[in-house]
C-alpha cells in the first residue's frame, strides 16, 4: 500500500511513523507513506496556501489552485483508489471502514485546515470525507494520522501475532473480553480462575461471554 499525505504540517504527521508498529511497517516495505507540503505546489512569492472566503466571513479557505496541482501531479504518476479528505464534516471513521481502506492500493489523504478547503477541491477530487469524531481539531494532520495508523495495522504482516487484529474490539461489532496477564494475583485481585484452567474450548467460550457483557453494558448501539 502505498499512501500520500497532502498537508501544510508534514511536522505534526511525521513522529506516528518514527515508532513502533507503523515504524516497523515502513521499514518491512508493507506500506509507503509520503508527504506532500502545499506550500511547495503555490505559485505566489508568499507561498500562500489560503485566503479570504467569499461572501463574508470569520477564517480562511484553503485554496483549490495548490491542492489541484499537488493531487493532478500524483495523479499523472499512479491510479489511486481513493481521495480523502480530512474534515469534522465526514462519515464518522469506524472498524467496517479502515478495514475497507486496508485493502487498498494507493490513497490520497488530504488534510484540511482553517475553514477548511475551497468545495471545488471535494467536487473536483475528493472521493471519500472521514471525520475521527465529533469534535473539531485544529487541522486534519492529527486525524490522518488516526486513520493510517487504524489501517496500517490491519495490513497481512504488519502485526507480528497475525490473528491479533482479528480478535480486537470491534472487529466482529463486539468490544474485547478482559485480559490479564501475571502476576496471577496482586494485593489480594485475582484474575477468574477459568483464565489459568488451560481448558481453551471454556477460556473461548468465557471470552464470548465477557464481551457480550461488555457491549451490552457499554455499547448497547453496537448490538443493534
Ligand atoms: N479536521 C478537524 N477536525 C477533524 C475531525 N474531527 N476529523 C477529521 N478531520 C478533522
Amino acid at each position: 500500500m502505498r499512501i500520500d499525505i497532502i498537508t501544510v504540517l508534514p511536522e505534526l504527521l511525521k513522529s506516528p511513523f518514527e515508532a513502533s508498529i507503523l515504524k516497523r511497517a515502513l521499514e518491512k516495505g508493507l506500506v509507503e507513506v509520503h508527504f506532500h507540503n502545499l506550500r511547495d505546489y503555490t505559485t505566489n512569492k508568499y507561498k500562500q496556501v489560503d485566503d479570504y472566503q467569499f461572501g463574508g466571513g470569520a477564517g480562511m479557505v484553503m485554496m483549490i489552485e495548490p491542492i489541484d496541482k499537488c493531487i493532478s501531479q500524483l495523479k499523472s504518476e499512479r491510479d489511486y483508489d481513493d481521495v480523502i479528505y480530512m474534515t469534522p464534516d465526514g462519515t464518522t471513521l469506524n472498524q467496517r471502514i479502515a478495514n475497507g481502506l486496508s485493502l487498498k492500493e494507493n490513497l490520497i489523504i488530504l488534510c484540511g485546515h482553517y475553514k477548511g478547503v475551497d468545495q471545488r477541491v471535494r467536487d473536483l477530487h475528493v472521493t471519500k470525507e472521514i471525520s475521527i469524531g465529533d469534535y473539531v481539531l485544529s487541522g486534519g494532520e492529527l486525524a490522518a494520522a488516526v486513520v493510517c495508523d487504524a489501517v496500517i495495522r490491519l495490513i497481512p504482516g504488519v502485526l507480528n501475532d497475525e490473528t491479533s487484529a482479528l480478535t480486537d474490539t470491534f472487529q466482529d461489532n463486539l468490544l474485547a473480553p478482559p485480559v490479564y496477564t501475571r502476576p496471577a494475583e496482586y494485593k489480594g485481585m485475582e484474575v477468574p480462575e477459568i483464565l489459568l484452567s488451560g481448558n481453551f474450548p471454556k477460556i473461548e467460550k468465557w471470552r464470548e461471554e465477557q464481551a457480550l457483557e461488555r457491549t451490552k453494558e457499554r455499547r448497547p448501539d453496537l448490538l443493534e
